[in-house]
């Protein structure tokens, strides 16, 4: 294989094949089976048969790599003899600790909890390492207090450390996988989950849900840069060392250490797969491709003694895979030999057909051994345990969920551990954030940046030149960071919420001074004296799970603003270095094209100066650090070229998988295509209503206080009943409609989907009902927000009393929790209506924007 492969040049495709067989074969210690990987599909091939049940005969047959311990298994023996059954059902239970105290894990008797992404002590995400240890001591004594004839059985804290212990502010933040990916250097995982692990350690928390072995297949899922590559091989040559370096070595005394945590391989299984990068949602492949791409990880990790498997949000052929007993029970647990414990996801139970998060036996019954219940465990508790007591699941099921974590939970010490504060790197604050962990992580930012243009070999860059610094990516550490840092979706932060890191900006500054250069930052690239180059750091907004969802691979379609500031910069006859920072390959032509260089930075984390070390020229004028990323995922030709994917028919990509320049290339690329495949401007049906206009197919509905109706497409003043609809300005012509409610008493008006909406995907991700407003009267304490679903469902939320507060003649965007109108009663799957507004005769409101989204002006509550 050469070096690197040309831009658009196809490549030999790869077999999906794998480590998956050759860790197989080590196992059964025997030669990798010639003729496997033909059997392979490509993942892209159609199904021949969908079937949700797997035949565990197709899969790798392992042992786990722990030896049966006779000893700890008569241990654990023992000790389920003298629990009760609260006792056990408790064990299964894990609660957020946002809703969740100390009492409730002694009284309840729960086996685990866990922080959240938006959960810290005291709900404070800059809570210290002091505060965190200090909570992880009041769990652990209610988990072993004896009173009242309990057993003492320690809890077990655990929390996504997805890209180093990224919940704790002063943390090192390690480049997100995708990045990672881009690396190609397994050992370097290792060093990473080391160093990751020791962090977690001064926290007082024994357990990550990381690593992610999802291998994205359609990267408009949100969730793509958590999967290190499209490619089953890279994803399977580093599942092992991650576990390793989290667990310590299976076999060495480090196994398990005070200096290590327990890992969790997610999410079994599919994960990457989901149809059109929907999140939670459904993979539909033949069972070689779940097993070959999609299941490649698990062998090795399993092999490297990974303890915790997470099950998945998503489906394969339809069936929720937290209900699918042929893959957790026959197939991980009977035939690859998984003798720890399946955790599931953030409340994933009340996906199941026939469950609600506060109930459904069905999950345990599958196989799932605990229960992420973060706000519901309560409930799950107690119906769990009428379900015992009622056989609805069987003594033996929840005894063999038991046995595992505890099994987990002695062969990682805690038995004899004492309490968090007083092991062995509890409350050494130094080691957050420790110069050899960030050393790490900066290399790894350095391998990590893959370079897809060198026009003139403009790259590496004089540092006693002058350079000018812009964007808005270029000194803002959250950004540069991206979602699961700090916050759950990584939105909301600072830069004094980062002590210790540095931006990209600071990097390039700090180096250009040591040489003696010049350099000015300006987000807006504007400079007082013109520079010999500029360095424009731009890219995606931090997003996590669903919310990063997008419909098309295209760049920000709604906004050319850092096209424009490239194009400028060139216009005025300076050098254009770019710097993107995404959490997927997307659609840049123009930008690419309206660049002299061109890096892929992915998600560098808190060392933003391994940027600097590989751009700039060191003492001696050559390049310090040469490139050596190379594409982890396939980079797309348009806006529409998704799923895309190294090895599958036709394979056409802009920049092929394992595309990467280094300084000893050339460098140059014509001119790209500019042409997108799709209306860019008309693929943001986020929105209902915007500029005036509903979406084709949608109606508005006015009820009067009698029932009678009337509909309309345009505001037409006269035709309406209750309501009289007229258009208005807000940022252009008649972009907005008057709403009057004229009575008598209440009346209503909706807008109409031209099919039943499902909204239930971004219900289950926080999303926000959006409208933009203006309060134009009074509004009367009974106005409400409403939805409909079909006969007799509706959810309505109070919002008289908040619109009133809403200041006069003023355009707020106001946001409701979509999960308000759930509680109320909806089925956010199938919306008739959404939304309406049902307001008193002499209200008055303006409205230029409906859909919805993640970010208001003014949060509403949902309300009584
Ligand atoms: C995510 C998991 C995560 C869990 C706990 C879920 O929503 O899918 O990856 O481990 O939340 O935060
Ligand atoms: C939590 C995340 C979780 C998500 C799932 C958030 O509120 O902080 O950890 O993954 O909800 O919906």
């Amino acid at each position: 294989m050469s070096k690197h492969h040309h831009a658009g040049a196809s490549r030999a495709p790869l077999r999906p094949l794998s480590l998956l067989v050759v860790a197989l074969a080590m196992v059964a210690g025997g030669s990798a089976m010639p003729g496997a990987s033909e059997a392979a599909e490509a993942s892209s091939s159609p199904d021949a048969k969908a079937s949700a049940v797997a035949d565990p005969g197709q899969w790798p047959a392992m042992k786990s790599p722990l030896a049966v311990d006779p000893a700890l298994e008569r241990r654990i023996k023992a000790l389920l003899a003298k629990m009760s059954v609260e006792e056990k059902v408790g064990q299964l239970v894990q609660g957020d600790i946002a809703s969740l105290t100390p009492d409730d894990v002694r009284k309840y008797r729960l086996g685990s909890a866990l922080a959240g992404g938006n959960s810290d002590p005291g709900n404070d995400y800059h809570a210290t390492a002091a505060q965190w240890v200090a909570l992880a001591d009041e769990l652990y004594r209610a988990s072993m207090d004896t009173r009242g004839g309990h057993n003492a059985i320690p809890l077990l804290f655990g929390i996504d450390a997805v890209h180093g212990h990224n919940n704790l502010v002063g943390a090192t933040l390690f480049p997100h996988n995708i990045g990672l990916g881009a690396t190609r250097d397994p050992e370097l995982m290792r060093e990473i989950a080391v160093a990751t692990a020791v962090e977690l350690r001064v926290t007082g928390l024994d357990w990550t849900f990381a690593p992610t072995l999802a291998v994205p297949q359609d990267d408009r899922w949100g969730r793509t840069y958590e999967g290190y590559s499209e490619n089953p091989e890279v994803v399977a040559s580093y599942a092992g060392p991650l576990i390793e370096g989290l667990q310590g070595k299976v076999g060495g005394k480090d196994f398990l250490s005070p200096r290590h945590v327990i890992a969790t391989a997610k999410h079994f299984l599919g994960d990457g797969g989901t149809h059109d990068g929907r999140d939670t949602g459904d993979t539909q492949v033949s069972e070689t491709v779940l097993r070959d791409t999609h299941g490649a990880g698990y062998a090795p990790a399993l092999q490297a003694g990974a303890q915790a498997v997470m099950a998945s949000f998503s489906s394969w052929n339809g069936a929720k895979m937290h209900g699918n007993q042929s893959l957790l029970t026959g197939v991980l647990k009977q035939r690859m030999g998984f003798d720890g414990f399946v955790v599931g996801d953030w409340n994933a139970q009340g996906q199941l057909p026939g469950c609600t998060t506060t109930d459904c036996p069905d999950a345990i019954n599958a196989g799932m051994d605990m229960i992420m219940a973060p706000d519901t465990w309560r409930g799950y508790y107690e119906s769990t345990l009428k379900h015992v007591k009622a056989g609805r699941i069987p003594m033996a099921r929840l005894d063999d969920a038991v046995t595992r974590i505890l099994r987990v939970k002695m062969r990682a010490g805690l038995f004899e551990a004492g309490l968090p504060s007083k092991r062995a790197l509890s409350g050494q604050a130094a080691l957050l954030g420790d110069p050899k962990h960030r050393a790490v992580a900066r290399r790894a930012v350095r391998e990590s940046l893959v370079l897809l243009k060198n026009q003139g070999q403009l790259l590496p860059l004089d540092p006693k030149g002058r350079i000018l610094v812009a964007g808005d990516g270029a000194d803002d550490i959250g950004k540069q960071s991206g979602g699961w840092t700090l916050t759950w979706q990584g939105t909301g932060l600072k830069a004094s919420d980062f002590p210790g890191a540095q931006s990209i900006w600071a990097g390039i500054q700090e180096q250009v001074k040591a040489a003696g250069g010049g350099t000015e930052l300006s987000v807006e690239g504007r400079y007082s004296q013109k520079p010999d180059v500029a360095i424009v750091v731009f890219g995606e907004d931090p997003y996590a799970e669903f919310q990063g969802d997008i419909k098309t691979v295209a760049y920000k379609p709604a906004s050319t603003q850092d096209l424009a500031l490239l194009k400028r910069l060139k216009s005025e006859g300076i050098k254009v270095v770019a710097v993107f920072l995404s959490g997927r390959p997307l659609w840049v032509n123009r930008e690419i094209n309206a660049s002299d260089a061109f890096v892929a930075a992915w998600l560098p984390g808190s060392e933003g100066g391994g940027i600097a070390d590989v751009l700039l020229r060191g003492a001696n004028g050559k390049a310090a650090h040469d490139f050596r990323g190379k594409l982890p995922y396939s980079w797309p030709r348009d806006a529409v070229q998704t799923p895309l994917n190294v090895g599958q028919a036709n394979y056409s990509p802009q920049f092929a998988y394992g595309y990467g320049l280094t300084y000893a290339d050339k460098g140059d690329l014509a001119s790209l295509s500019e042409e997108p495949g799709v209306d860019l401007g008309a693929n943001q049906s986020d929105r209902f209503f915007e500029r005036g206009a509903l979406i084709k197919g949608w109606r508005l509905r006015t009820t009067a206080q009698d029932a009678a109706t009337s509909e309309l497409t345009r505001p037409i003043e006269s035709r309406n009943v209750g309501v009289s609809v007229s258009a208005v300005d807000h940022k252009a012509q008649e972009d907005a409609w008057r709403f009057k409610w004229t009575g008598p008493g209440l009346s209503k008006v909706a807008l109409v989907p031209a099919q039943p909406l499902d909204l239930g995907r971004e219900t289950n991700g926080d999303a926000l009902l959006l409208l933009t407003l203006r309060r134009e009267s009074d509004v009367a304490p009974d106005a409400r927000f409403f939805v409909e679903c079909g006969e007799g469902c509706s959810g309505s939320v109070a919002v008289g009393a908040q619109l009133a507060a809403l200041p006069l003649d003023t355009w707020t965007r106001v946001g409701v929790p979509l999960k308000c109108f759930q509680a109320a009663n909806a089925s956010m799957g199938r919306l008739t209506v959404v939304p309406g507004i049902e307001a008193q005769a002499g209200t008055q409101l303006s409205i230029s924007e409906v859909g919805y989204g993640t970010t208001a002006d003014r949060l509403l509550e949902c309300g009584p």
